[in-house]
């Protein structure tokens, strides 16, 4: 594997695949990895914590690093090339364009974190004009953050595959984060009860067809354990919005605290599932 702080022209003709991180690498992210093999193209991961998409300076500072660990995992796997940049070749000083997430971006996830998704979008745009990737992967554990990147590929008429990867969990449901690392064994298991919630929800939702009631029920639900909901939302999945008619799939998306770090989650379904 090769590491690299800067991206020259013999990478850019390569058609690569690219996978964006921000490092403290879990089996999430080698799920994606594994994945990116199968595109046989040459495969570029990129760590970079990235500090616009924080609001919260000392959620910045406490990010988890493990950069050696990260090399060894990503050697392991054979990829390509590792791009860790520095910020001032991501964000020179002569310039760079902003992009601004719109409406949907200061939702739910960009409600509670201003400015966190015109962050996401504009790193992520800026890995796509130096790499020019033919393909990039991400995971729909961060489901609104995806639905962001695919509208800016379609506004900025990239010619860019994306594939989307499965959230990838625990043997107790909790979906892998690098913020995990951060709870205690306690914590960990209060923040089960995130996917035991969404699969409630979900099936509430299915049999009474009434949105408003499921999250009432989901909400009381928690209200006796250490979990502080941020939000918890019925979406069309689609639209990534409130449903405004009936649709054919939804997505329950919900943000909650465990011992003060921020966790989210989310579960898509059709309306047709069987229960
Ligand atoms: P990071 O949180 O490091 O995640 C990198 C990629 O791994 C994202 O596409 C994310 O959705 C995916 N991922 C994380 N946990 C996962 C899980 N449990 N299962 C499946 N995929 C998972 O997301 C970011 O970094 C940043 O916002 C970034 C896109 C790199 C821009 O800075």
């Amino acid at each position: 594997m090769k590491i690299i702080k800067e991206i020259d022209k013999d990478i850019l003709t390569l058609g690569a695949c690219l996978i964006p991180t921000m490092g403290a690498l879990h089996a999430g992210h080698i799920q994606l990895i594994k994945e990116g093999k199968k595109l046989k193209l040459p495969l570029i991961v990129s760590i970079f914590v990235n500090p616009i998409q924080f609001n919260d300076k000392d959620d910045f500072a406490n990010y988890p690093k493990t950069i050696d660990k990260d090399i060894e995992i990503l050697n392991n796997l054979q990829v390509d090339y590792l791009f860790i940049p520095d910020s001032e070749y991501i964000y020179p000083s002569n310039g760079f364009e902003s992009i601004d997430s719109g409406e949907l971006g200061r939702k739910y996830e960009g409600e509670s974190r201003p400015g966190h998704f015109d962050g996401v979008l504009t790193v992520v745009n800026r890995l796509f004009e130096l790499i020019e990737p033919k393909a990039v992967i991400f995971g729909k554990k961060d489901a609104q953050q995806l639905f962001l990147i695919k509208k800016l590929v379609l506004d900025k008429k990239y010619k860019i595959q994306i594939i989307e990867c499965k959230t990838v969990r625990d043997s107790n449901g909790l979906a892998l984060s690098s913020r995990n690392i951060l709870l205690s064994k306690k914590g960990e298991n209060i923040a089960t009860s995130i996917k035991k919630l969404l699969n409630e929800t979900k099936k509430n939702f299915l049999t009474s067809k009434d949105i408003e009631n499921s999250l009432i029920e989901a909400r009381d639900k928690l209200s006796t354990k250490n979990l502080k909901i941020d939000y918890l939302e019925i979406l069309d999945y689609e639209t990534f919005c409130k449903p405004t008619k009936i649709s054919n799939s939804y997505i329950i998306v919900i943000a909650a605290y465990v011992e003060g770090i921020r966790l989210i989650d989310n579960l898509d379904f059709q309306l047709e599932e069987t229960l």
